[in-house]
């Protein structure tokens, strides 16, 4: 059997029992149950809780064994020390794929028991998520098998972290920003399945456009690395690894028991692996965003176009630092701007199309620079102003791109009030990588011109 197939009853479950599912509202093995139900899996739903007939309509069962048929994974609720004798009966049952959700292992200290549960799961052939998880949540089977928000947006980022809480916290932050996700998987302490076990399944999952891993440390880093450089030519791979400071290391070993290891060694590894690595949270999404709705660039030449000549500034400032190419504009462009722009406008790179542009001057001005072929990439800035309502703007910058004929890589930042934000969040629904700042414009075609462009030529 193959590693793929191993881990895919994870996320395709057809039949799913949850071992400590409860009756009371607010708790854990309550609430996983509610969102399998609200999350519209047309599976089958097992709760199994010897003290219980029903919960939230689903018949009870006493254990897995009352369970008729087969199991494709099972989620362990109960307490740590029940957790052995519930391992055994999901083996004697075959069940291939378990989540353990309870805390008390290795985090705590107590490897002895984390030890034995993996031993069970390795005796009886079962994959292991886990311990101390908060689940996991696959939009293509409409699965939230978690105990986090029971609405998550659906979209094209596998999202893999090893922190519990901040996981949690993304799965509400994510729907807020319009981040749609493909998957979520709370890895916990990685006892079994790991971060290289996930990336290869994501890297053949047709739902799945790229992967965003929160990391704060390697048990096994040569299968992370081996995974990663087979994953990076299909999709790309953001990484936020966390304990880049000495006393944030220290931190990460303390809460996940990892052990986060030189930060320089994990830099130069991760170059190795092709795999982008994030300094922020801000950063990693940024980016993540840019790389899922857009075509990687097939050049570096990058033209900005601005109605504002300050913002024009402060997006060179960012290109320069980061080493983004802003072309030199040549005389026939200028020729094609010039005809549309006033004349006191400035035709260098920034474009400045001055405060008077209007919707119809950035619509023809972008198709003008996408249908180029010497021109790799665009970002447009729109400063608010009296003039214009930004989602005018919007539309026009929208519907540059979808008339375009060639497909070609834009950003746009999109600054101001109420109505720009208004403006920007329609763009983000219509998949188009928007910002509310000029350098996180610029830093999302950073990703895709600097980063994911030059790992794919040296990519295996
Ligand atoms: N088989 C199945 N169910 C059983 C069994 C059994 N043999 N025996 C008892 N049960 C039932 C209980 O009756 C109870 O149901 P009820 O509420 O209807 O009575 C249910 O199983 C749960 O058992 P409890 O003893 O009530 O356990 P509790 O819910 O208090 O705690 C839990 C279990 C949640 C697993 C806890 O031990 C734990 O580990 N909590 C932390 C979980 C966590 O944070 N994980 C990491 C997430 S990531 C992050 O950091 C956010």
């Amino acid at each position: 059997m193959t590693r793929l197939s191993d881990i895919e009853p994870f996320f395709r479950p057809r039949n799913v029992a949850i071992v400590g599912a409860s009756r009371k509202p607010g708790k854990i093995g309550h609430e996983i149950v509610r969102n399998i139900k609200a999350s519209g899996f047309s599976g089958n739903v097992f709760p199994v809780n010897p003290n219980a007939q029903s919960i939230l309509g689903f018949k009870c069962y006493r254990s897995m064994s009352e369970i008729d048929g087969k199991v494709d994974l099972a989620l362990i609720v109960v307490p740590a020390d029940m957790t052995e004798q519930v391992m055994i009966e999901c083996g004697e049952k075959q069940v291939p794929a378990v989540i353990i959700i309870t805390s008390g292992f290795s985090e705590v200290g107590n490897v002895a028991l984390e030890n034995k549960i993996v031993d069970i799961a390795k005796q009886y052939g079962t994959r292991l998520i886990g311990p101390n998880t908060f689940g996991i949540f696959y939009a293509e089977s409409k699965l939230n098998a978690t105990f986090g928000p029971n609405y998550v947006l659906p979209g094209k980022t596998a999202f893999i972290t090893q922190s519990g809480a901040l996981g949690l916290a993304l799965m509400a932050w994510t729907t807020e920003e319009r981040f749609g996700v493909s998957s979520i998987v709370s890895i916990g302490n990685k006892s079994d399945v790991d971060d290289a076990d996930l990336i290869d399944f994501f890297a053949d999952d047709a739902s799945t456009q790229s992967i965003l891993i929160y990391m704060e440390g390697l048990r096994n880093g040569k299968k992370f690395f081996e995974s990663a450089r087979r994953a990076v030519r299909k999709k790309p791979i953001v990484v936020m690894k966390a304990g880049r400071s000495k006393r944030g290391a220290l931190a990460a070993s303390s809460h996940t028991g990892s052990i986060a290891g030189q930060d320089v060694v994990f830099t130069a590894a991760f170059e190795q692996a092709r795999v982008m690595r994030a300094k922020s949270m801000t950063q990693a999404f940024d980016w993540i965003q840019a790389l899922n709705e857009n075509p990687v660039p097939s050049g570096e030449n990058i033209v900005i176009v601005t109605n504002g000549g300050g913002m024009g500034v402060l997006a060179t400032d960012r290109c320069e630092e980061i080493g983004l190419n802003l072309m030199e504009i040549p005389e026939d462009l200028k020729d094609e701007i010039r005809k549309i722009t006033p004349s006191y406008g400035s035709l260098k790179n920034p474009i400045d199309l001055t405060a008077n542009a209007d919707d119809e001057t950035y619509r023809k001005v972008a198709s003008i620079l996408l249908g180029r072929e010497d021109v790799h990439g665009v970002i447009a800035l729109f400063c608010q102003t009296a003039n214009i309502d930004p989602m005018l703007v919007a539309e026009a910058i929208l519907l540059s791109r979808e008339q375009s004929p060639k497909k070609k890589p834009i950003t746009a930042a999109l600054i101001g009030g109420h109505l720009a934000t208004v403006a920007y969040s329609r763009m983000l629904e219509k998949k188009f990588a928007a910002y509310p700042t000029p350098e996180r414009a610029v830093d999302g075609m950073y990703a895709l011109i600097m980063r994911y462009r030059e790992l794919l030529k040296t990519a295996d």
